[in-house]
């Protein structure tokens, strides 16, 4: 199925909702890296999975449509309520077929209104209907994911700044499998210190130290990143490397 699916089908601003402040994340590199961390797993019992910076949510939306059976639970959570609400409503959308239904019926309402559907319809014309549209894509969507198979995971969003590691703590329970997630980073502007040398790399490295009690005995971290920006991970070693597109992805375990 994943080697025909049409990533934009899970691109926020379509039919997955975009918070405005929060950036894009691509689907196609949640993909990718889920698939390259489950292909090196030790066993292949679902996984409880965990993203700290959960934005959108296209993340772990994107692993409840393509790899539900992989995975035990889904969490994630961001420093913004309003991304935390985004996501939670991304993660519904892809996990109940009535709320992508309802989503397609919204898009289709929001599209007609746009583009002056109605003038279109009483002029005889041919409309903007015959042309490919948000809702189209979220029923496409449905069509590809909700098949008689199709089991979503339970997922819990709530709102937590990922410096502080004990909130993550209290509302997962611990014994996550893999943290896997998309840090903010800003290309142009960087964080340095007196010296400049950039900190920006060195708070998700301090990130990623403080979540390691959540990790379970095998638990790994994938982490996306800008590509050609030095991380550094003081308590993990680097399991495997990849560049897909922009991006670069780490998966790690603990040392
Ligand atoms: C690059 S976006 C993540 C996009 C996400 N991968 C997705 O699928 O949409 C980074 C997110 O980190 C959040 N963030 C920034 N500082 C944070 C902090 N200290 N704790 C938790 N979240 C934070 C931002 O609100 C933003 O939503």
């Amino acid at each position: 199925m994943r080697r025909q699916f049409d990533y934009n089908l899970l691109s926020p601003g379509g039919v997955l909702r975009k918070n405005p402040e929060t950036p894009n994340f691509s689907p196609y590199v949640a993909d990718q890296m889920f698939s390259k961390a489950r292909h090196r797993a030790k066993a292949d019992n679902p996984w409880r999975l965990y993203d700290p910076f959960a934005g959108n949510g296209v993340g772990l939306s994107t692993v409840q449509a393509l790899h539900s059976h992989e995975v035990a639970y889904l969490y994630g959570s961001d420093i913004s309520g309003a991304a935390v609400e985004t996501a939670r409503r991304n993660l519904e959308i892809v996990s109940n077929p009535a709320a992508l239904n309802a989503r397609a019926r919204q898009l289709d309402t929001q599209y007609r209104l746009d583009s002056g559907y109605r003038r279109e319809r009483r002029s005889g014309a041919r409309g903007p209907e015959t042309k490919a549209t948000h809702a189209d894509m979220a029923r496409a969507l449905g069509r590809i994911i909700h098949t008689a198979e199709f089991e979503p995971a339970p997922y819990h969003v709530f709102q937590a700044n990922a410096f502080h590691a004990e909130h993550a703590m209290a509302q997962t329970g611990g014994g996550i499998d893999l943290i896997f997630t998309d840090p903010p980073y800003s290309h142009e502007s960087r964080l340095v210190d007196g010296k400049g040398r950039d900190i920006q790399c060195e708070a998700v490295s301090d990130i990623l130290s403080g979540l390691r009690p959540l990790l379970s005995p095998d638990g790994r971290v994938c982490v996306m990143f800008e590509l050609g920006v030095p991380l550094c991970f003081k308590d993990f070693d680097v399991v495997c490397q990849a560049e897909i597109g922009k991006r670069a992805g780490y998966l790690l375990a603990p040392r």
